[in-house]
């Protein structure tokens, strides 16, 4: 358990998974990343000979070449002509030479200064391997931590700058490793705004397969994260990799099939808009990766990321911590709200049971509809009649929590804070705007906007009596053009997260009790970074129940359900125009942090009482859905009719089965149940029906659909004692 350095050998050991490097003549070279090899006799040796064109470090040795070796970090120019994880450039070329100074074992894990790393590591610990190149006077410094409690490593490095000038870093990626040739499939969490987070797996051939974002945020078309698994690798079976990244901006993940076979994948920064100019005696340190293994298949290790971000990654005060089920009024009034339908509308949720009122955009300085007014963070106390104060107060008297949105990155032209500071939108001074949303980006990368952000919400988050909020992001980064020369605008994507962290980290640290959900247009910044600092996600704009399928399957692959804000919005689905019964949609949202975003004033007194079932049956299971383990049933993707999601916690299980279309005239679905224990017995709560494990799991349950207008079930068992 933990590291351990034997000879010229380092052994990272998390649970169930090994890192094992080996120093040779100074290089690094990677001698395993898989399943645990707890004995530390490792005398692996990759099969040397002489491969022509690559390069050789040394003229008596044609055999040896970095080309061919596996390796944990790669460099440019030293003939190894793969992707580098590295690119520095210094004096008049981006050689670098790092060789193994010296290495440490650090109780622990690490904590990095400006940017998120995971948490509770008291029973973690560090191995540091120190690099030197001493012509470019340079120190790189690995770090690998092995948690005891998981199957997942986290690393990152640092790059000292040792000389008298400066150098320029146009690539310091957090995680590269090189793994034997094989039949490999890759598996990326894809999509667009609306359809975030699709699963995509498709076979590695030689070349580079790579998602990335030059958004200036990570993105509703990929997640800053990649599976590799064996082409034969399914649910419960074959080894898997993930890898992902804890930041939130431009990111690049790939993965390499060399000439030769081999695979490399790498993970960090993107190297569009990014340089970073390194003066003398400082150090950049890249953000921090994760690497999570198992040899049991993707729902193995869906479960271990989910454990590992539930535990080391989302704030430990909201991990374990059971969520309010919400009414949030954007679907229900969007900017048409007065005071009196906002307090009719928490009438309501509180007859049905809610626990949290969510008033989003709309309530600040002119904004009447979203052409104007972001950045003016103060209450339009007219359309609020009698100001925020009361209607908190107002709320809270009917025993629901309060919850207010935000979106603090971004500046109308019109708007207050635009005439006074025009210069803090991000833009290329001289040019035109480029607009979305009609709106303009603040430039997190300046000081004084940070400071002035972070004065106004602490402000405002002191004065008021405020529970909950929903921090968003809607648009993207276009014309980076702040910078006093080029390379500083090279550097303002990077500062600008550096600066949103450090608003986030100063907020949410003054004040703990909040919670907030992070979201960008939904799940347009859906990453570890946010979920550092912010333990939930509004995972999509697409708040139709099927469409909602697929994304939260995806988002299964690796993050917690705990992370996933999901409501019951109107019929026909503003959306998708879809109608779907509001039984399958109270059972779609319940497979994760239930809310309601629809005008509850305007429902039926049986579709109130329907609703008010809901909310009381999702108090009862909502243990099992926010603090359980999950297993993935039935793919609700590429065309498939069906999805089924089962839960299990402690001796409740919870089985959510969806039919997408209605078929008539086929048998139903046999549904076989995971996880269970074979001989003890399961009361199914509807019927009373007993069941051993054994039966669900080999046997499985017949999933007929209730007579009437019903497109799902929900299952919900108790193991008897
Ligand atoms: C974004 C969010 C929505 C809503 C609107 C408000 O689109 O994703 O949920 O908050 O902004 O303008």
């Amino acid at each position: 358990m933990g590291i351990k350095i034997e000879n010229n050998l380092f052994y990272i050991n998390s649970k169930e998974s090994s890192l094992i490097i080996e120093e040779r003549g100074g290089y690094l070279l990677l001698k395993h990343l898989g399943r645990k090899i707890g004995s530390y006799h490792f005398s692996n040796t990759v099969c040397e000979r002489d491969h022509a064109f690559s390069g050789n470090p040394t003229p008596d040795n044609r055999a040896f070449s970095l080309d061919t070796q596996r390796q944990i970090f790669g460099q440019h120019g030293l003939g190894d002509f793969r992707q580098p994880s590295i690119q520095i450039q210094n004096g008049n070329n981006a050689v670098t030479d790092f060789r193994f100074a010296e290495s440490r074992i650090i109780k622990g894990g690490f904590e990095l200064e400006d940017l998120p790393s995971p948490h509770s590591t008291e029973d973690a610990e560090t191995l540091a391997l120190v690099l030197e190149d001493s012509f470019a006077q340079l120190r790189l410094t690995l770090y690998f931590t092995a948690f005891e409690d998981s199957s997942t490593i986290a690393s990152y490095s640092s790059l000292e700058n040792l000389g008298g000038q400066s150098v320029v870093l146009h690539r310091d990626l957090s995680f590269m490793a090189d793994l034997p040739a094989g039949d490999y499939d890759v598996l990326t969490l894809q999509g667009s705004y609306a359809r975030e987070k699709t699963v995509r797996r498709h076979r590695v051939e030689q070349g580079i397969f790579k998602v990335s974002s030059n958004r200036g945020a990570s993105g509703h078309a990929q997640t800053p994260a990649l599976i590799l698994c064996d082409a034969e690798t399914t649910e419960n079976a074959g080894q898997a990799w993930a890898v992902q990244l804890l930041y939130s901006g431009n990111f690049q993940a790939w993965v390499q099939e060399s000439q030769l076979g081999e695979v490399r994948i790498g993970l960090g920064i993107n190297d569009e808009n990014f340089a970073w100019e390194l003066p003398a005696g400082q150090t950049f340190s890249t953000p921090a990766a994760l690497v999570t293994y198992s040899d049991q298949g993707l729902t193995k290790l869906s479960q271990e990321s989910q454990y590992f971000i539930q535990h080391h990654i989302l704030p430990k005060r909201f991990a374990r911590k059971e969520r309010p089920i919400l009414i949030n009024n954007w679907e229900a009034t969007y900017f048409d709200f007065t005071r009196e339908k906002l307090l009719d509308l928490a009438e309501e949720a509180r007859q049905v049971g809610l626990e949290l009122f969510v008033l989003d955009d709309g309530w600040f300085g002119n904004r009447f509809d979203d052409n104007r007014a972001l950045g003016d963070w103060f209450v339009n106390e007219k359309k609020l009649e009698g100001g925020l104060e009361t209607l908190i107060a107002d709320i809270h008297a009917k025993g629901l929590k309060f919850g207010l949105w935000l979106e603090p990155e971004m500046i109308s032209v019109e708007s207050q804070l635009y005439k006074a500071h025009p210069d803090w939108a991000i833009q290329v001074p001289g040019r035109d705007h480029t607009y979305s949303r009609n709106q303009l980006v603040l430039d997190y990368a300046n000081p004084q906007v940070v400071e002035h952000i972070q004065q106004v919400l602490d402000h405002l988050l002191s004065r008021y009596d405020i529970d909950y909020i929903k921090w968003d992001m809607n648009r993207n980064i276009t014309k980076l053009g702040n910078g006093a020369s080029y390379l500083e605008t090279q550097m303002q994507s990077h500062k600008y997260i550096l600066g949103l962290y450090q608003v986030i980290r100063y907020l949410t640290e003054h004040h703990p009790d909040i919670l907030f959900e992070s979201c960008s247009g939904g799940g347009g910044r859906n990453d570890l970074g946010m979920m550092r600092y912010f333990p939930q996600v509004w995972a999509s704009d697409n708040s139709d129940a099927i469409a909602r399928l697929p994304i939260q399957y995806g988002s299964s692959y690796l993050y917690p359900t705990i992370s996933m804000g999901a409501h019951v919005s109107a019929v026909p689905n503003h959306q998708m125009n879809r109608i779907t019964p509001l039984a399958t949609r109270g059972h779609v949202a319940m497979m994760g942090n239930l809310g309601y975003e629809l005008d509850l004033t305007s429902l039926s007194p049986e579709e109130k009482e329907q609703i008010a079932q809901q909310i009381a049956f999702y108090k009862k299971i909502r243990p099992i859905v926010q603090l359980g383990q999950q297993y993935r049933l039935i793919n609700p993707e590429s065309g498939s009719n069906e999805a089924a999601v089962q839960f299990n916690y402690e001796e409740q299980v919870l089985v959510t089965y969806v039919r997408i279309l209605s078929v008539f005239e086929v048998m139903e679905r046999t549904l076989k149940l995971k996880g269970l224990e074979e001989d003890a017995f399961y009361e199914l709560q509807e019927t009373g029906a007993v069941y051993s494990g054994a039966e669900l799991m080999y046997a499985g349950l017949t999933m007929a659909l209730p007579e009437g207008d019903y497109l799902s079930r929900q299952l919900h068992f108790i193991r008897k004692s």
